[in-house]
């Protein structure tokens, strides 16, 4: 925001949208517009759509959308000031100084520096004498020398200093030290510094980018009353629900999918056993921020939790979470141990191999799981059994997929196939008369269809809110038409955000400016792909007298909004004057 407005012009116009977009998705050209498929959510047809003439992106399918600044920050996952640094080198520009974002981007810099050198410096202490102890535990626990490289695995010595120690030696100060959340400010003892991690064998946790951002420690034993795990809090570096561990070594994977496990201990031993796909969450449910995270590297996810109650919970709810990314989802359930670690040293890579081919899609799953919830040797739960399963078949689009799930649970059932297919066909018509009716209730209310997708926006007045978006479309194809609004204000607009839009447009255009998506400022991801979701959806041309009729039911609007009050009070006070004249 603080960049000098010229600086950004020029950047934009340096850095043409379809080459940004290019270098991430492959578009193919149809009419004005470029398609292919949205890096930003799973699909197979291409609904993410480039408008070269208009400087934007947006997808039809899950409505991301914006200038080719916003493009940058959401594929590379950067900040506001790193996505236009990314871009000036790009075209090779110098970027301005400036001190707020340039310090904030210096004290970036300097954390990673930080948790390099406290990776080092735990790694070395693995090999010190004191680390005797945390070596023995993870060579006990089956890690192999290689792998305890490979991951960087440390060990955090017991004292209180160890981390203060060295790191004061590289330089760096008692603020940062806090900041990195490596260091812990004691309450009791006001100000006193001291190591977060004491005695416990260490977990660098890597973001895709190769830096450090974290830390998971483990004590080095089962007792109950400690935590087992302590993790790096979040820092200004540090987001766990962003990051999953191992992503970056498993996204370089030849395997076209990924695994994902709770466990730190699990996603190492699937590596060292060969399955180098493999990335855990960070000690939190899965997000959609992880899904979205995962879905930029596969399009396929194995689901590989514990077994027990909280892990066959945890599968459940992450789930939908994966196919709402666009992944498909596959399952793998534990047997004869509680996860894959302990599955790999009892059983090794090749028995896991088959448990990993044998992993069932998402119906097989839920067919299991609906399965164990009745005994069939009782005939209404049978037919419970039946219907229920019905109702998930049926929403299967293939009908090869329908025959082979009906015949599957038709033979547990001991039921004959026809009576499956016909309990399936049921459960087809109610769910496309139950669809009908929802499309119904939707065509009755088209003005909620009109309402933005994002629940933070809100259009208080569909008719001028209507005409605002329009009004905008056109002033984004044609600026000129900036000269044409006879005083409009911002304050006659019903859409905060719109009306904010235009002004943002309109001063610039007054400066001689550029007018674009691509330039706006001060929007959030959601505002801009509304704004760009606006543009790509108007396809009209731009014509003049629409244009004029949209600055007149703007106005219109506005003043009938004023009026409006003013005619309530006006009846307000006859009604007075009626009831006093009946009184006396
Ligand atoms: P697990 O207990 O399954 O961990 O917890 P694990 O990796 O298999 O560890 P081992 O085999 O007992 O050594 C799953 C994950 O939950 C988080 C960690 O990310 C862990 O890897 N966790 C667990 C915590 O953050 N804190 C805890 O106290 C326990
Ligand atoms: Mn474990």
């Amino acid at each position: 925001m603080a960049f000098p407005p010229s600086f950004i012009d020029e950047l934009v116009s340096r850095n043409p949208i379809e080459d940004v977009v290019s270098q991430y998705v492959n578009l193919k050209r149809s009419g004005g517009n470029l398609f292919g498929l949205c890096p930003f959510h799973g699909e197979k047809t291409a609904s993410f759509s480039v408008a070269p003439d208009k400087g934007i992106y947006y997808c039809f399918g899950c409505h991301k959308g914006g200038g080719v600044i916003n493009f940058q920050m959401e594929i590379e996952n950067l900040s506001y000031p790193d996505a236009v640094r990314a871009l000036a080198k790009r075209a090779g520009m110098t970027v301005p100084e400036d001190a707020q974002y340039e310090s904030r981007y210096r004290q970036q810099e300097r954390l990673w520096a930080l948790h390099a050198e406290a990776a080092r410096y735990f790694h070395a202490q693995l090999y010190a004498p004191a680390g005797r102890e945390a070596l023995n535990y993870a060579l006990g626990r089956g890690m192999h020398k290689s792998t305890l490289t490979t991951f960087g695995i440390g060990f955090a010595p017991d004292r209180w200093d160890g981390l203060i120690k060295a790191l004061r030696e590289k330089g760096y100060t008692d603020q940062e030290m806090k900041d990195s959340g490596l260091v812990t400010v004691s309450r009791e003892n006001a100000g006193h510094m001291h190591d977060r991690f004491r005695n416990r064998l260490m977990f660098p946790i890597i973001d895709v980018r190769g830096n450090v951002i974290g830390f998971g420690g483990r004590i080095m034993s089962d007792e109950k009353n400690t935590a087992k795990y302590l993790n790096s809090p979040e820092t200004l570096i540090f987001n766990k629900r962003k990051n999953l561990f191992a992503l970056n070594l498993a996204k370089k994977s030849k395997q076209g999918y990924l695994i994902l496990v709770e466990g730190y201990m699990d996603a190492i031993a699937l590596h060292q056993y060969g399955f180098d796909c493999a990335v855990a969450s960070l000690g939190t449910a899965l997000t959609e921020d992880g899904a979205a995270l995962l879905s930029r590297y596969t399009d396929q996810v194995i689901l590989i939790y514990d077994g027990d109650a909280a892990g066959q919970n945890a599968t459940k709810r992450a789930i939908p979470i994966l196919e709402k990314a666009g992944l498909q989802v596959k399952v793998l359930q534990m047997r004869d141990a509680k996860d894959p670690d302990e599955y790999l040293k009892k059983f090794g890579a090749d028995k896991f191999r088959l448990l990993l081919e044998d992993s069932s899609n998402r119906v097989e799953y839920q067919l299991n799981a609906i399965r164990s919830k009745y005994n069939l040797g009782v005939d209404d739960q049978k037919v419970k059994f039946l219907q229920e399963s019905a109702e998930l078949i049926s929403t299967l689009s293939s009908a090869v997929q329908r025959e082979v799930y009906g015949g599957r649970v038709a033979e547990a059932a001991e039921i004959s196939m026809d009576a499956m297919k016909l309990e399936i066909q049921r459960a087809r018509k109610r769910r496309a008369y139950q669809d009908k009716k929802k499309q119904e209730q939707i065509d009755l209310q088209p003005a909620k269809a009109l309402q933005p997708k994002s629940r933070d926006i809100r259009y208080d007045n569909l008719k001028s809110a209507m005409a605002e978006e329009n009004l905008i479309a056109q002033i984004l194809r044609e600026p000129a038409l900036l000269s044409q609004v006879g005083g409009l204000e911002q304050s006659e607009f019903s859409s905060a955000l719109l009306g904010k839009v235009y002004s943002q447009l309109l001063e610039r255009y007054r400066q001689g400016m550029d007018v674009s998506v691509a330039v706006l400022e001060g929007l959030t991801p959601e505002e801009t792909s509304h704004i760009a979701g606006i543009l790509q959806r108007q396809q009209e041309p731009v014509n003049e007298q629409a244009f004029q009729d949209c600055v007149h039911i703007i106005r219109g609007e506005h003043q009938a909004s004023g009026i409006r009050s003013e005619d309530d009070l006006l009846a307000f006070r006859d009604r007075l004057k009626e009831r006093k004249g009946m009184g006396t």
